[in-house]
């Protein structure tokens, strides 16, 4: 059966609220706010948080074998979401390595997963998704890429509440699966979803731009990249993939 959903009205984040719990959690614990004061994106960024205007999700998960699983999970987690969006019409919608999601080019949601593996063998994670659902005016000018909303994306109101239930549907589904199986039950469904696959790409390590094609992702998650002729697995945080 599904755990509890806390539903806030007003938190700083919806991951820092599971994190604060996380000994006290069980899997699949979810947490929805209406507002977020300190909404926390990648690498230390804000992530725009208007009231009642998004989804601010976080999900707590165990994984049993250990953190050398957690690679994956961001991508796993895309796939959920964007399921979740189909089943509610959402059409288009694609995933960019490791852990956005976007329409037509403009950015649709964001995913921030936070470990604690303190023990050995389970890691805990708290798995944070964004998604803008009807963006306020004087909030768009705000965020510094281009961006999109599922409202427009559908032309109509999304309801919240119904794409949180997939979502948490989605999530408990796959996250078992992927728990099983691991990445590679998968890889097919990544290389449907993936924007960039067989794109001229530059991907920045460390300030450093290396050119090449995207060829997707392999078995642990990492981003496959074609350099004169021969594949190259990359993986991290700190690595980040745009169009060339
Ligand atoms: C990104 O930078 O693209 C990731 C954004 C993740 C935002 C979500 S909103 C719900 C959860 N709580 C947070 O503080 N951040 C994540």
């Amino acid at each position: 059966g599904f755990n509890s959903v806390h539903v806030v009205q007003v938190l700083e984040s919806t991951n820092k609220y599971l994190l604060d719990k996380i000994d006290h959690l069980e899997n699949g614990q979810t947490c929805i706010a209406e507002y977020q004061t300190a909404g926390r994106g990648r690498r230390g960024r804000h992530w725009v948080s208007p009231f009642a205007s998004h989804l601010y999700f976080s999900m707590y998960w165990r994984l049993e074998a250990g953190i050398e699983k957690a690679s994956g999970l961001s991508l796993l987690v895309g796939i959920a979401v964007v399921n979740a969006l189909e089943k509610m019409d959402v059409q288009g919608v694609q995933l960019k390595w490791p852990n956005d999601l976007y329409y037509q080019g403009k950015k649709l949601a964001g995913i921030l997963i936070e470990l604690n593996a303190q023990a050995s063998d389970v890691c805990h994670s708290v798995i944070g998704i964004g998604i803008n659902v009807r963006m306020p005016d004087h909030q768009g000018k705000l965020i510094d890429q281009p961006w999109v909303d599922l409202n427009s994306i559908a032309g109509k109101t999304i309801d919240r509440n119904q794409l949180s239930g997939l979502l948490i549907k989605e999530l408990h589904t796959l996250l078992a699966d992927y728990e099983e199986k691991g990445l590679s039950a998968f890889l097919p469904r990544w290389f449907e979803l993936d924007c960039f696959l067989d794109k001229q790409v530059n991907l920045i390590v460390a300030d450093k731009v290396q050119g090449g094609i995207c060829r997707g992702i392999n078995e642990q998650g990492a981003l496959l990249l074609e350099i004169d002729k021969e594949i190259k697995p990359y993986i991290g945080g700190e690595i980040s993939l745009r169009l060339a």
